[in-house]
C-alpha cells in the first residue's frame, strides 16, 4: 500500500468512528479463498474503530449438503417453502459457516459471537402455501448487538431467526442485513456476493439514487438478473429505512472492501439516500486533489501541466466536483474582466466517473457564473476535446486572436496549437 492510500483512507476516519457498518456475506463468498481478504478488510475497519456487524448467507451451503445427501431441498435462500429437511440442512449449513467466520475473525484477532439477535415468527401461509419452517423477522435485539458491539466485539448473525418457544426458523440473510442495518442506525450496509454489483440489462449501475433505482425497479424489474434482484430491491428498502449508503460489491475481488469504503473509485454499486455530489469552491486543502486530477490530464497532453504553485496563485478560480466528499472533477474560470472575457480551464473528469454527465454540469456552472459575472463570451482551449466542447457544450471554433492579449501571448509559448472554442453569452 502507499502512503498516499493511507492519507485517502484517513479523511474518512472522522466520518466513520464509533459508526455500524452492516457487512452482509453471501454463504458462497464464505467458502471463496479470498475471503480470508475480506476479514482482513474487517480487521482494518474495527482498527479504525468502526463498529462491524457481519450477516452471512447460506445458500450454497445448504445446496452443497443437499447434493451430498440427495435430497431436494424445497428452497434455498429463505424465501420460498422451508420443509424441514431443508430446515436441517439449513442448521448445519449455517453454523459450519458461522463457525469459519468465527475462526477467520479469530485468526485476525477479532473478538466475535455467533448471535440469536434475530427474534422471527413463521411467514405463515402466503396464497394457500404453508411456508413451514421459513420464518419472517420480527424484531431484532438491539440491545444484545449493542452491547457486542460496545465491548468491541463482532456479533455475527446467521440466516436463522429464533422465537420465544425456542423454535428456530429460516430466514433471508438479505432481510436480516436490512432489519440489523435498520435497527443499529448503521450508516452503510454491504452485501458481498458474488457479481461486480447490480446489473440492469447488462450494464454495471455504479451508483444511483434510490428514487431512480426504485423507478427502475418498478418500470425494468425484469431487466435485473434473477440472482441481484433479490440485493436491488434490498439495497431499496434499507436506503427507505434510513440507511445512507448500500454497496454491493463481488467478494472475489481482492481489497474490494477497503477500495468500496475508502475510495471514490468503488468497485461495485453504491445506491445512496440522498443527493450526495456537488460543485463547490476549491479550498487550500484542495490544491493536492487539482494536481493529482490535472496531472493525470497532463500526462495525455489533454491539459497544461500545473505546478503547485501556479494552482495555488489561481485558487479562487478552482470549482471541485464532490462525491460523498471526493473530489473527482475539476474545472476553473479564469476571467479576464477588462476584455468581458473568461476562460473555462482545467476540465478535467477522472476516468472512473466518466460518462455520467459531469462534465457537463461542470461547464454549464461555469456557463453560469460567467454569466453572474457579466462576461460576454467564454472561452476554451482543447487539444483533445474539441467536438465534446462544440456538441456537448454548444462551443464553437473560433481563432486565437479571440484570445485576450495576455492570454494570446501565454497561448503562443506553450506551442500546444490547442483549438479555441468560443461560446457567446449575451
Ligand atoms: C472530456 C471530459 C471533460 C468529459 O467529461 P465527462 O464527464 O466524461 O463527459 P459527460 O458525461 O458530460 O459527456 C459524455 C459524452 O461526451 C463524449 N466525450 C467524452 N470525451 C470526449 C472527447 N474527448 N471528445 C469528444 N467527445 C467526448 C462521450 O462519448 C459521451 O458522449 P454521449 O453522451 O454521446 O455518449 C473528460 O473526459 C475529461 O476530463 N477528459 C480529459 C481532460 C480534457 O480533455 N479536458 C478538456 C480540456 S479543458
Amino acid at each position: 500500500m502507499k502512503p498516499t492510500d493511507l492519507r485517502g483512507i484517513l479523511q474518512y476516519i472522522p466520518q466513520f468512528r464509533e459508526r455500524t457498518f452492516i457487512i452482509s456475506v453471501d454463504g458462497a463468498v464464505v467458502t471463496d479463498e479470498n475471503f480470508a481478504n475480506i476479514l482482513l478488510d474487517v480487521a482494518v475497519l474495527r482498527s479504525l474503530n468502526i463498529r462491524v456487524v457481519l450477516v452471512h448467507g447460506a445458500s450454497a451451503q445448504i445446496q452443497a449438503l443437499a447434493d451430498e445427501q440427495h435430497i431436494k431441498p424445497s428452497n434455498l435462500d429463505g424465501g420460498g417453502v422451508t420443509d424441514a429437511a431443508t430446515l436441517k440442512l439449513a442448521l448445519t449449513g449455517a453454523n459450519r459457516l458461522t463457525h469459519e467466520i468465527l475462526e477467520g475473525l479469530s485468526a485476525n484477532d477479532l473478538r466475535a459471537a455467533c448471535t440469536n439477535a434475530v427474534i422471527a415468527h413463521p411467514l405463515g401461509i402466503l396464497q394457500g402455501v404453508d411456508h413451514l419452517f421459513t420464518g419472517k423477522v420480527e424484531r431484532v435485539d438491539v440491545e444484545l448487538l449493542q452491547t457486542l458491539l460496545a465491548q468491541g466485539i463482532v456479533p455475527v448473525i446467521p440466516p436463522l431467526g429464533f422465537d420465544g418457544d425456542g423454535k428456530t426458523y429460516r430466514v433471508n440473510s438479505d432481510n436480516v442485513a436490512v432489519a440489523v442495518a435498520d435497527a443499529l442506525k448503521a450508516v452503510k450496509l454491504i452485501f458481498i456476493t458474488t457479481t461486480d454489483g447490480l446489473f440492469c440489462r447488462g450494464k454495471l449501475i455504479r451508483q444511483m439514487l434510490v428514487s431512480e433505482l426504485e423507478t427502475l425497479l418498478e418500470k425494468n424489474k425484469d431487466e435485473f438478473a434473477a440472482e441481484i434482484l433479490s440485493k436491488a430491491q434490498h439495497a431499496g428498502a434499507a436506503c427507505r429505512a434510513g440507511v445512507q449508503r448500500v454497496h454491493v460489491i463481488n467478494g472475489r475481488v481482492d481489497e474490494g472492501l477497503l477500495a468500496e469504503v475508502f475510495s471514490n473509485e468503488g468497485i461495485g454499486t453504491l445506491i445512496y439516500a440522498n443527493e450526495y455530489q456537488h460543485i463547490r469552491p476549491a479550498k487550500k486543502k484542495d490544491v493536492r486533489a487539482i494536481q493529482l486530477l490535472t496531472q493525470k490530464g497532463a500526462q495525455s497532453d489533454e491539459l497544461v501541466k500545473r505546478t503547485r504553485g501556479v494552482i495555488e496563485k489561481s485558487l479562487g478560480d478552482y470549482f471541485i466536483f464532490e462525491i460523498d466528499k471526493n473530489p473527482v472533477a475539476c474545472v476553473a474560470l479564469h476571467a479576464y474582466a477588462e476584455h468581458g472575457k473568461g476562460e473555462l480551464a482545467s476540465l478535467y473528469v477522472n476516468p472512473s466517473h466518466e460518462n455520467q454527465g459531469i462534465g457537463r454540469k461542470l461547464i454549464q456552472f461555469v456557463e453560469n457564473k460567467a454569466r453572474e459575472m457579466g462576461l460576454n463570451e467564454l472561452l476554451t482551449l482543447s487539444t483533445q476535446a474539441f467536438t465534446y466542447f462544440q456538441s456537448k457544450g454548444g462551443f464553437a471554433e473560433a481563432s486565437p486572436d479571440d484570445l485576450p492579449p495576455a492570454r494570446r501571448e501565454k497561448y503562443d509559448q506553450s506551442g500546444r496549437n490547442s483549438k479555441v472554442l468560443v461560446k457567446k453569452l449575451k
